[in-house]
């Protein structure tokens, strides 16, 4: 036969301190009162009465002496009765089941119904009910849950001994009775763990020993519970009450106890047990220096075992509960039993940090498992294996004030949790889901920073100094210097829009996040100026973007690298400033004239991407067409007619008319209409002479033969008038004759620029910009 014995069986740091008070109160001798029974275990109970302890229902007929009030405590008539007589008060009041009074009485004040789920003959019950004047709701039932009225404001509370399964039960139906429900889990966690240890036993063994008072609710509970999981249960008060017979046949027996029930009638148990098992029967007849009940308590629990709908219904999964920490027998032993707690000079703030240090630590800013107890419209109760239960205010949630929690959780659901503060001035701890998101949040963004992914970043807005941004719903900072490669005038142009960027700076602990989209377009660019390199040639056409413009030409963006167009490359008239022709933004089509891969610089043409206009004219015109030109150049010996654009003409002064002419800008200005007929076409040199009185004397022969063919030999000297309308409709010049060479003069034209030069230009240009 093998033995188990459950953790946390036997007294809980409550009883425990009730009984060490009491033996200090009776080795200090004195008549000592116990207002009734001080714990429910009658043979703990003979053994102190033994020593001097009086057990006593009513000390309105004692006058002297010390009164022990016990662990279930009592109203708070009671305690004021007492302090008005001689009797010396002992208040060994369980510190847990005091801050239930204290709950109780507060909200009583504010004007809540207070309801107790519990067994309303208790003593604890009757205790608690005495600090709302004895007021409360009582149930203990669901039956009892439906039949209550409806309530405005309620508070409800436990008996701190009850099962969780049934709190929750009746706390949904006292819900759906109160407009607003104050709940508060006050079961205690020494309950919860014994609990939790005995069901792990239960489920291992082929019988079970509960061992405790008949009339204790704690260890009653004991024995229902395990008679979930084992068909054989004992609920006994000491070993004496078993027939050893009926357990010969279990290979495993397993062993558990109420809080009141002393180490010395485990270890007798224990020990009777192992005799008989030995073949030794001596009922009763232990030797107690013999079994060491620490030794025995071997079982190992195996929590991760426990499955949800368990958890539920009875218990709490206790996953990260640290058996050594919740073991209420270490406390026992280690902390309570010592010489100030026998000197009974252990005062209640430190009975509940002793009871306290056998509960998982937990600090503000832990993320936490816990299991969902409870939901209401508002709010969220979550188990997270402390003193105290958490709640999820509706403001926490991970969706926003607008959700309901209903929606979210489910009784039973086990989510993670951080804690946002220890205690709410109401005993619960303030929990909160939305800030596990928001520290998940930061986490994935954590590893986006430190693999240098691209994310996508939702512009907020345009502040001071760059963007505020939104990336997976937490705030980021674009600075305007890593907005663009490109300088970026107006912010305000990105608002809502969504950008790719990347993470350059990140620091979890202060919550900063730097983004910037000038390196994710330094990395395309990057990308984009490879395969430039890679693919280019002298002469092949690219498309890009004016960039800027500068006197001595324009640069274009050829998606990643900049080319430059020399002014004279823009076109194949002269130029005065690049501006005439680009503009900036501009999409061109421009031809790679040379190129130097190692000192990154590309050559453009932009005139070369269109016809020649002398070719154009070469196909369009001959010796001997009388076109209309404008004037573009005057100059002493004569003047530049443009004949189509592109292709100037040279009207020699003698050329200009019949009539003596001093110099070509007597009678023609620059932008003046002028008939001019080609008379030379010099195509080596591209050069063309021009004459306006041939066109004129030309024009006339043919209207004369027109009308009179005889006469259309006689020549014509043409007048000045004739020779531009403009001139002499605006300044009345007189006449003259003149008689002028055409010749043109050597045109001014530009060769493309070599990369040196070039090279050169940008050097200086940037030489400039740095200086500014
Ligand atoms: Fe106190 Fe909990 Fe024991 S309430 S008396 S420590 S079971």
């Amino acid at each position: 036969m093998e033995i188990i014995i459950a953790e946390n069986a036997g007294f809980c740091s409550g009883v425990d301190r009730a009984v060490k008070m009491t033996e200090a109160e009776l080795a200090k001798g004195g008549y000592v009162y116990s207002y009734g029974p001080l714990i429910h275990n009658k043979q703990a109970v003979d053994r102190l009465e033994k020593d001097g302890l009086i057990t006593i229902d009513d000390y309105s007929e004692i006058d002297e002496g010390k009164i022990i009030v016990r662990a279930h405590g009592v109203s708070e008539k009671t305690i004021k009765n007492i302090e008005g007589t001689n009797l010396e008060l002992i208040d060994s009041t369980c510190p847990y089941v005091k801050s239930v009074h204290k709950k109780v009485a507060d909200y009583y004040k504010d004007g809540y119904q207070i309801v107790i789920i519990g067994d309303k003959d208790h003593a604890e019950v009757i205790g608690i009910n005495g600090w709302c004047n004895d007021s409360a709701f009582i149930v203990n039932e669901a039956s009892e849950a439906y039949e209550l009225p409806n309530m405005q404001k309620s508070c409800v509370v436990s008996q701190t001994t009850n099962r969780l399964d049934k709190f929750l039960e009746l706390s949904n139906i006292i819900d759906q009775k109160s407009e607003q429900m104050k709940l508060f889990n006050t079961i205690c966690n020494a309950t919860k763990l014994r609990q939790e240890a005995c069901i792990e036993v239960s489920k291992q063994v082929d019988a079970m020993i509960v061992l405790g008072g008949k009339h204790s609710s704690n260890t009653i509970k004991l024995a229902e519970v395990s008679r979930k999981y084992c068909d054989n249960v004992y609920h006994i008060e000491t070993i004496e009450e078993l027939t050893l017979q009926d357990i010969q046949n279990f290979y495993k027996i397993g062993l558990t106890a109420g809080a009141s029930t002393p180490d010395w009638i485990i270890e007798e148990a224990v020990k009777v047990m192992e005799n008989y098992n030995n073949g030794e029967v001596n009922n009763g007849e232990v030797n107690k220096d013999e079994v060491n009940i620490d030794e025995v308590k071997n079982v190992e629990v195996n929590n991760d075992e426990v499955s949800n709908d368990e958890a539920n219904k009875v218990e709490v999964n206790n996953d990260e509960v640290n058996k050594d920490e919740v073991n209420n027998d270490e406390v026992n032993k280690d902390e309570v039993n010592n010489d100030e707690a026998n000197k009974n000079e252990m005062n209640n703030d430190e009975m509940m940090k002793a009871i306290d240090s056998s509960f998982k630590r937990i600090s503000r800013g832990d993320v936490l498992k816990g299991i969902v107890l409870y939901v209401t419209n508002n709010e969220v109760m979550v188990n997270i294996n402390f003193k105290s239960d958490g709640i999820i205010e509706r403001s926490e949630l991970p969706k926003g004030e607008s959700t309901n929690p209903k929606d979210l959780y489910q009784v039973g659901d086990i989510i993670d949790v951080y804690v946002v503060k220890i205690d709410d001035g109401e005993g619960n701890v303030v929990l909160s889901a939305k800030r596990v998101e928001f520290i998940k949040d930061w986490e994935i963004l954590e590893d986006t920073f430190k693999n240098e992914e691209v994310i996508e970043v939702e512009v907020q807005n345009a502040v001071k100094g760059g963007l505020t941004v939104l990336v997976n719903g937490v705030n980021g900072f674009m600075p305007a210097s890593q907005i663009s490669l490109s300088y970026v005038s107006d912010l305000n142009q990105f608002k809502g829009q969504k950008l790719q960027a990347k993470i350059i700076d990140f620091d979890i602990q202060k919550r900063r996040m730097i983004l910037s989209r000038k390196a994710v377009e330094k990395v395309q660019t990057d990308k984009k100026r490879k395969a430039l390199w890679e693919t280019i040639e002298v002469g092949s056409m690219l498309e890009g973007v004016v960039q800027r413009l500068t006197d001595f030409g324009a640069f274009v963006d050829l998606g990643g690298i900049d080319g430059l167009i020399h002014i004279s490359d823009l076109a194949w008239f002269r130029v005065k400033h690049p501006s005439d022709v680009l503009s900036e933004g501009e999409h061109v089509e421009v031809k790679v004239l040379a190129f130097d891969k190692e000192k990154n610089r590309i050559s453009l043409g932009l005139k070369q991407t269109k016809e020649e206009p002398w070719k154009i004219f070469l196909n369009d015109y001959k010796v001997g067409d009388i076109v209309e030109g404008e004037v573009v150049n005057i100059l002493d010996f004569g003047a530049f007619v443009r004949v189509i654009k592109g292709v100037d003409g040279l009207l020699h002064v003698s050329q200009i008319s019949n009539e003596h002419i001093e110099k070509p800008s007597d009678v023609l200005s620059i932008g003046a209409k002028v008939m001019v007929k080609i008379t030379e076409i010099n195509e080596e040199d591209k050069k063309i002479s021009l004459s306006a009185k041939e066109a004129v004397e030309t024009e006339n022969i043919e209207e004369k033969a027109k009308d009179s063919p005889e006469e259309s030999e006689v020549a014509f000297s043409p007048t000045i008038g004739e020779l531009t309308k403009e001139k002499t409709e605006t300044e009345e010049k007189p006449e003259v004759n003149v008689e002028v060479a055409v010749e043109k003069e050597p045109e001014v034209e530009e060769e493309p620029k070599a990369v040196e030069e070039v090279e050169t230009e940008i050097k200086l240009e940037a030489e400039e910009n740095s200086e500014e």
